[in-house]
C-alpha cells in the first residue's frame, strides 16, 4: 500500500519534469484534431489568414491561453476584425496546457 502510494508520487513527479516536451507534441496533435488549421496556418498548411508561425514570440503563454478558453473575450479586446470570428472552445485543462505549450514554441527564426 504505501510502496504503491511512493511509486505513483514518484511517477507524477517524473512526468511533470518531461511535460513540456510531451505536451508540445500533444498540442501539435490537438491543433489538427481541433480543425484550428480552418483558420490557422502553421508553416504555410492551413489557413494562411491566421499564421501561426511566431505566435510563441508575439504572445505570451497566458495570451495564448485566453485565446483558446475565451475566444470571444480575446476578439472584443484585441478589435480583431478577421472573419469567420473564433469560436469558444471547451477542452480539458490538459488539452489546453499542451496547445499552449506546443504554440509558445512557435518562433519565426530572423
Ligand atoms: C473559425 C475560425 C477559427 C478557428 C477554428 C480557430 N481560430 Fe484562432 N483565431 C481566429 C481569428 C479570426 C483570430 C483573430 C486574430 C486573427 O485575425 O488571426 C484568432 C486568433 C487566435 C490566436 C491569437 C493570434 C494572434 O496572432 O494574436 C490564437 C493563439 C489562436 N487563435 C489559437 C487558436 C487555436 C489553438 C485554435 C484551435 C483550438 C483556433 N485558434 C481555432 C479564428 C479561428
Amino acid at each position: 500500500m504505501i510502496r504503491s502510494i511512493v511509486s505513483a508520487a514518484v511517477l507524477t513527479i517524473g512526468f511533470a519534469t518531461v511535460a513540456t516536451a510531451q505536451d508540445a507534441k500533444k498540442g501539435e496533435q490537438l491543433f489538427t484534431e481541433q480543425k484550428c488549421s480552418l483558420c490557422h496556418s502553421i508553416a504555410g498548411k492551413g489557413n494562411t489568414k491566421g499564421p501561426m508561425d511566431d505566435v510563441g514570440r508575439k504572445l505570451k503563454p497566458e495570451e495564448i491561453r485566453e485565446w483558446i478558453v475565451d475566444a470571444k473575450g480575446m476578439t472584443a479586446k484585441t478589435n480583431a476584425e478577421r472573419k469567420p470570428e473564433m469560436k469558444a472552445f471547451t477542452l480539458p485543462k490538459e488539452d489546453v496546457d499542451a496547445l499552449v505549450a506546443y504554440l509558445s514554441t512557435l518562433k519565426k527564426k530572423k
